[in-house]
This record gives C-alpha cells, sequence and structure tokens, in this order.
C-alpha cells in the first residue's frame, strides 16, 4: 500500500497530489480503521466505568524548585528529561503539555528555549497550571536577536512566514542546549531528549554524551506524519534532516483509539531509523475543569454557561494563520445569517516573539458586534480553547485543524467544520472528515486561491450544528471522545503506552 507519508517535504503543489493519495490509502482501509476502533472502545469503555481518574496528579508545589539555577543541579536521578520545543506556539504548547505528563511519574524534566518563548508557553497553557508543577524546570537560554515581521493576512499563502526568522535563528540554541546536556548528564543514570522533529539540528551533539539518548515527536498525527512545507520552509526543515541525530523511538500525540492503522502503518513502511514508537497521547488533559469560581476564569466560560447544551460553535483557526479583513467580513455575514451562537476568536497570528510590536485587529462589517449581541462573542485575544472545547454548551468548532486543535476536539467529543491553512493541515482535515467522519469542509482545498464566501461559511454552520447530518457526527465525535478518555485512564491504551515508555527510560 502506498502511503503519502513517503512524501517528504514538498511543495504545495505535491500537497495537493498527496491528498490524493491519502485520501484513496485512507478509504481501502476505512473498514479496518472501523473493526480496530469498535473493538478498542468496546474494550477501553468495559474498563472504563470504574476506573474514571486522569493522568497521575502532579507532586506539591515546591516554589523554590520551581525556577532553580542551572549551577547548582546536583541530586543524581535515574533518568532525566530534557524537552525541546520549536518556538511556534502548537509545538511548545504540545511538548509542555508533554512535560506535565513525564513529570507525574516523579521523573525531572527539563524545558529547554529562549525567554520569550518559555514565558509564552507558560501564559498560554490551558488546562492546568505550569507553575504548580514542581518537577518541570525551566530553562531560559538567550540567542542572536531575530527579525520579528508582523504576518501578512493579504499573502497569497497562509504559511506563517512571518515566523521564518526565529526558526532560523533557533538553530543557535544548539550550543547552550548542549552545555545543559553536558552538565545533566553527570547528575542521573540517563538523559533522554525528546525533541520536535524541527529541532534535529539542535540536538545533534546528543550522541557525544554517552549516558544520553533521543526521541523524535514529530508533533502531527501518524496520518499525516511528514507534513508538507511550502517554499519558504524547505531550507529550515532540509536543515533538521540533514544532520539525521540517532533516535531511539517515536513519541506520537495521538492514539490507537483516533489512529490505529496509521500507526501500524508507520512501523511497517520503516520511513524512520526506528521501529520503537510509543502512542501516548492525547498530551492535554482530556478533563478541564471550569473553575467555576476562580477569577482568572475567561468571561466567555461565564457566557457559554448559560447556554443550552451543544448550541455554540468555537471559531478559531491557531496562532499562526491571520485572517484578511476580506475574509473577516465574510466569516461574520456567514455567521451573523446562520443564525447560531458562536464565540469567535480573531486574532492576529503570532509573531516570532509575540511579546513584541502591536497585533493588528481585523476589521468587522459596521454594526455586526452590535447585532449579534448576546448571541455571540468575539475575543480579540487568547481563548482557554480546551475549557471551551470541554464545555457542554459547545457543539461544533470551525478549526484550520493544526494537529493540537484536532486533538482536542476529538478529546472533548466536539466535531470540526474543517478550514484547513497549510503545512499538515488539510490532511488532517481529510482524517476528521473522511476517516473518522466528525468532520466536514469549509474551505476546499482544490480552491485554495478562492475566497471563502459567507454563503459557504453560513452553510457549513448550519450543517454542522443545525442538521440530523450534524447531529450524527457530534454522536461520532462523543463515541471517539469516550474511547479517548478512556485510553488515557489506568489501563487504557494510551496509558499503557506512556508506562511503557516511561520504564523503557528507566531500564
Ligand atoms: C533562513 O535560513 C536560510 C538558510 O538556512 C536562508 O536561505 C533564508 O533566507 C533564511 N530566511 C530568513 C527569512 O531568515
Amino acid at each position: 500500500m502506498k502511503f503519502s507519508v513517503k512524501l517528504r517535504l514538498t511543495s504545495f503543489l505535491i500537497v495537493l497530489i498527496s491528498i490524493n493519495e491519502t485520501l484513496s490509502s485512507s478509504y481501502s482501509i476505512l473498514h479496518m480503521i472501523q473493526n480496530i476502533k469498535k473493538q478498542q472502545a468496546s474494550s477501553v469503555l468495559g474498563r472504563s466505568t470504574l476506573m474514571f481518574v486522569s493522568w497521575p496528579s502532579p507532586s506539591p508545589t515546591v516554589q523554590s524548585q520551581y525556577q532553580r539555577p542551572v549551577g547548582i543541579i546536583r541530586e543524581t536521578h535515574e533518568v532525566t528529561v530534557v524537552i525541546v520545543p520549536l518556538p511556534a506556539q502548537g509545538h511548545l504548547n504540545q511538548l509542555l503539555h508533554l512535560s506535565r505528563l513525564i513529570s507525574s511519574y516523579d521523573i525531572p524534566v527539563h524545558y529547554v528555549g529562549t525567554a520569550s518563548h518559555i514565558r509564552q508557553a507558560k501564559v498560554r497553557v490551558h488546562g492546568w497550571d505550569p507553575l504548580a508543577i514542581s518537577n518541570i524546570h525551566f530553562h531560559e537560554f538567550s540567542i542572536p536577536s531575530y527579525e520579528t515581521p508582523p504576518p501578512n493576512p493579504n499573502a497569497p499563502t497562509k504559511f506563517p512566514t512571518q515566523l521564518i526568522p526565529v526558526f532560523n535563528t533557533s538553530i543557535k540554541l544548539r550550543e547552550p542546549v548542549y552545555a545543559l546536556l553536558q552538565q545533566l548528564s553527570g547528575t542521573s543514570r540517563r538523559l533522554v531528549v525528546i525533541y520536535d522533529s524541527l529541532m534535529a539540528y539542535v540536538i545533534q551533539d546528543v550522541g557525544l554524551i554517552p549516558n544520553a539518548e533521543s526521541y523524535c515527536s514529530p508533533g502531527t498525527s501518524a496520518f499525516t506524519i511528514y507534513s508538507c512545507f511550502p517554499q519558504e520552509m524547505t531550507d529550515f526543515a532540509k536543515l533538521q534532516q540533514d544532520v539525521k541525530p540517532i533516535s531511539s523511538g517515536y513519541l506520537f500525540n495521538t492514539c490507537r483509539a483516533i489512529e490505529g492503522p496509521y500507526l501500524d502503518l508507520h512501523v511497517k513502511s520503516k520511513i524512520t531509523d526506528s521501529d520503537k514508537q510509543w502512542a501516548i497521547g492525547p498530551f492535554n488533559p482530556v478533563e478541564v475543569n471550569g473553575q467555576k469560581n476562580s477569577e482568572t476564569r475567561h468571561c466567555c466560560l461565564d457566557w457559554l454557561d448559560k447556554q443550552a447544551p451543544n448550541s455554540v460553535i468555537f471559531i478559531s483557526f491557531g496562532s499562526t494563520t491571520s485572517v484578511s479583513d476580506e475574509e473577516a467580513k465574510e466569516i461574520a455575514t456567514g455567521l451573523d445569517k446562520s443564525g447560531q451562537k458562536f464565540i469567535w476568536v480573531l486574532r492576529d497570528a503570532d509573531k516570532g516573539d509575540v511579546f513584541q510590536g502591536e497585533d493588528r485587529r481585523a476589521q468587522l462589517p459596521k454594526g455586526f458586534e452590535e447585532r449579534v449581541e448576546g448571541r455571540g462573542i468575539v475575543v480579540r485575544d487568547w481563548a482557554p480553547q480546551l475549557e471551551i472545547l470541554g464545555h457542554s454548551s459547545t457543539g461544533g468548532f470551525m478549526s484550520h485543524c493544526g494537529w493540537n486543535s484536532c486533538i482536542e476536539s476529538i478529546s472533548m467529543g466536539v466535531p470540526v467544520a474543517a478550514w484547513p491553512m497549510h503545512s499538515d493541515q488539510p490532511r488532517n482535515a481529510i482524517l476528521l472528515e473522511k476517516v473518522l467522519k466528525i468532520g466536514l469542509k469549509v474551505r476546499d482545498w482544490s480552491k485554495l486561491n478562492e475566497l471563502v464566501t459567507s454563503i459557504t461559511v453560513e452553510n457549513a454552520v448550519r450543517r454542522l450544528m443545525d442538521s440530523a447530518e450534524g447531529e450524527e457526527m457530534r454522536q461520532r465525535a462523543r463515541e471517539l471522545s469516550k474511547a479517548v478518555k478512556g485510553s488515557v485512564m489506568e489501563g487504557g491504551l494510551s496509558r499503557l503506552e506512556m508506562d511503557s515508555f516511561i520504564a523503557h527510560i528507566r531500564r
């Protein structure tokens, strides 16, 4: 079976071709998926009724340990883990979630990055509090200054080229990361480096440390593992490929309940240098408590409390994409005409340094916010996505289909109106729509250069929120969510794989 993962780092043109291939291969193994999914769902759910716990709870807060200077790391540990994320929100977020999971096994975790990206990761974490976990040690390194151009909402593609300068400069983390690894290697029997696949260059010296080994976290689904990047990204991506660090295995932010057959395919097709892989996702918490009385609770959650179950659609296109004023107008008009309730996060895409410079405010049609008052909310800043998706009033998600958003939506049982923007997103959209059948298409990838009209938006919102078809998707999403939640519980498949990974690094 030819699987599109063989296509690496190609141009946008090839994205289109590979999607067709993915499509046919996904159809041909669909029955396999359904069977496996049924078996897993029943076995997982069978166990889950009595043992409803979330991941092991973290150790109590010890504030003094939290930002311990590197110079005084003294104790000897069995195993120490160092996490090396790519400095972009989705990647920072995902590996910070993973840090929490590993930390819950009482293993010291060191999370590295620039000062600004560490701060970004911490202030935007959702579903739990990184300040409350003393086992996570943050290391802030400096790198040469880099350009932080604003995103261009009118660019011909939605790929976040504004982040290329920070990606390019992030390779300078190589030296300080190596120095940290050398220092930590003396305090631990084994040093385990978990790196984003786009940070291979930075960790290429791991092989020089005798008690260190590295594990790659691709950050995508198994279905889409080798994303296709546009031309602007190929230099940086190739840099990572050329160093080819010896990876001792792969850690997937997914689980067998979602895409077991693709995980198997990944091993069978031998596309990587290691046959060891662990599907230990979702990395994100699968249970979030809304903290009803908390002062820091986002106001849109209070509003959600007052709405009927499954009556609100959440709209957000992630951290890397800005919509143009023209697109914003079509979305606004479509939402208005749909008559449905909504929370729409309309913020500018991230710059290389999110704490620098002004953010653009996309224009909305005159009078829009007044017209939809009481029925819809436009959020202009960061929104607690996991809590929103986890809220019982949320019944649909219009999303760019970044992998974090997909797996969060799957975790919370919310079907998706797919509006893919770039990279792995069009394939994730196919996974949701054609394989899992918990999504419908808004933006047609074959009409990439056409404006998505208000009529398309209106129809998609109605289909998802107010039709029998939408209700069926919601039902399937709920079932998948149950299987995924069962997976991370004691005895569930993801939890067993996580236990097995921890046992492996403690061997
Ligand atoms: C990024 O680095 C590559 C070389 O690795 C270079 O060709 C490219 O111009 C750089 N891009 C930016 C925006 O700095």
